[in-house]
């Protein structure tokens, strides 16, 4: 009998489940997309019982498609937006509030309180993460603070908080009639709860916040068997790995050395760098989070550099403007004008992340002229994404004295051809696209397959790994300053745009 490991991939727009063999190759997969609730302005909402829905959809229709059943499974692993957060009723199941996602800015003004005592880095050095709407714990605080009942729950111990991967896991594993409430060291660092060194809930940020301990799920692991699925088409498969989004495409694209980088195109992009067993603090603006922690060995670091929106950016040129079609007619359009027309789109639609953590910066379209048409502004999308990183590459070379000789890209966007080969030329440094470049839910099955023995160590997932193109650079260099300039000049008319 064929074995093969599964992965749950929870993404900000969709969730997909994929089968992958001993190669990493996929066997099987199912997609389903779920909605995206804009209540106000700068609020992002997810209903969590869609997704749990959508996750079980989408396993089954994948397991069926090629006629699997659970004993062709040797382990699932989960993957997940990461921040986004969720409360939900420990004797029901029923969320409590829609889930925050990642990019809601909901909680700005509880920011700006906070960071008026001690300023914006005052929790850098415990958590790894300045203070910033991105990140799971205000988001808890508001829904504590707002939802109607949620503190005394809470206190109480009837109400759980998850991010993604804690509400899927306690569903899959018998919710309500014992479902386990367990989180990963690289969720657990986005919560901003997280103490970096001792991977524990730091008790002085839950006192600060006021965040009861008894909400909080236990913090294990990426790769180990959690438990089992309880019932559905993967009954009885060992739950083996969980790894936030990010930091599964790391593992996906097998940086495991120190100075090994990848840069994942999605809603938004991120960077990440593996710095080994060292924490190391930024003072670049880029986040120091967990990369992984593959069961009893030491944990290994990340600098990280997160962009809220670059793909999403396209979305909303489709959505909201009706510029074109579907996302892949973007290329065509773009390459249909020789240049930007002097257009430039800072896509600060949740403020600006890295590194420049503004949380009152909202999008600016500037360099506007009656020459400018459509199809500047497609290419002036996608160059946004080119420019954004290389402003994290930028602050990712001080933070770690480490030139980047090439830049491993994944993710939607890398189909582009267009833009991969603007990013080689913006950053004058080669990109490269793995043959698999579903890596997120790779890096998944990789950690759940990893704690079940289906492979024996990293080596066995290194070989896996294959080039399938590489961009060199071919921008002359006044071109590309020229460019740039221009881009971080854009930037700064961003700033300061909410009070
Ligand atoms: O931090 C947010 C990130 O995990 C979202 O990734 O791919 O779901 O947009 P993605």
């Amino acid at each position: 009998m064929t074995r093969y490991v599964g992965a749950i991939d929870q993404g900000t727009t969709s969730t997909r489940f994929i089968v992958v063999d001993r190669q990493g190759e996929v066997v099987a997969m199912a997609q389903k997309e779920h909605r995206q609730i804009y209540p106000k302005p700068g609020w992002v909402e997810h209903d969590p019982a869609e997704i749990w829905r959508n996750t079980r959809e989408v396993v089954a229709e994948a397991m069926s498609r090629k006629g699997l059943e659970p004993k062709n499974l040797a382990a699932v692993g989960v993957t997940n937006q990461r921040e986004t957060t969720v409360l939900w009723d420990r004797r029901t199941g029923a969320p409590l509030h829609n889930a925050l996602v990642w990019q809601d800015t909901r909680v700005d003004q509880l920011v700006a309180a906070f960071a008026r005592d001690g300023g914006q880095d005052r929790f850098r050095a415990a958590t790894g993460l300045p203070l910033a709407s991105y990140f799971s714990g205000l988001k808890l605080v508001w829904l504590l603070d707002n939802v109607p009942d949620a503190r005394a729950k809470a206190e109480a111990g009837d109400a759980l908080f998850g991010n993604i991967d804690t509400f899927l896991l306690w569903h899959l594993t018998g919710g309500p009639d014992g479902g386990l409430h367990v989180t990963d060291v690289t969720n657990a660092s986005r919560t901003q709860l997280m103490n970096l060194a001792t991977l524990d809930w730091d008790a002085t940020l839950l006192d600060t916040f006021g965040i009861p301990r008894s909400v909080l799920p236990a913090i294990r692991s990426s790769s180990e068997v959690y438990g089992e699925v309880r019932d559905g088409p993967i009954a009885g498969v060992p739950i083996a790995g969980i790894l936030g989004d990010q930091q599964a495409a790391l593992v996906g694209q097998t940086c495991f050395r120190p100075g090994e980088a990848k840069n994942t195109y999605g809603t938004g992009c991120f960077l990440l760098m593996n710095t080994g067993p060292k924490i190391v603090p930024s003072t670049c603006g880029l986040v120091t989070t967990v990369a992984y922690r593959l069961g009893d060995q030491p944990a290994c670091y990340a600098l990280e550099g997160s962009i809220a929106i670059t793909g999403a950016l396209v979305q909303w040129l489709r959505d909201n403007l009706g510029l074109i079609r579907s996302s892949g007619d973007i290329e065509a359009l773009a390459a249909s004008v020789p240049d930007n027309g002097d257009v430039y789109i800072v896509p600060a639609f949740s403020g600006l992340y890295a590194p420049h953590w503004k949380e009152s910066a909202r999008g600016v379209v500037a360099g506007l002229t009656r020459f400018a048409n459509r199809a500047h502004f497609a290419r002036a999308a996608l160059e946004a994404t080119a420019y954004q990183t290389r402003e994290v590459v930028e602050a990712m070379e001080k933070d770690s004295s480490i030139r980047l000789e090439e830049l491993r890209v994944d993710g939607g966007m890398v189909a582009n051809e267009l833009l991969m080969q603007f990013q080689a030329d913006i950053l004058d440094v080669p990109v490269v696209r793995p043959r698999m470049t579903e890596t997120t839910a790779l890096g998944a099955a990789y950690a759940a397959g990893l704690a079940t023995d289906y492979w024996q160590g990293t080596d066995d997932l290194v070989a896996n790994w294959g080039v399938d193109k590489r961009w060199t650079p071919a921008m002359p260099a006044e071109r590309r300053a020229k460019l740039y300039a221009a881009w971080g000049k854009a930037v700064t008319r961003a700033f300061d745009w909410v009070d």
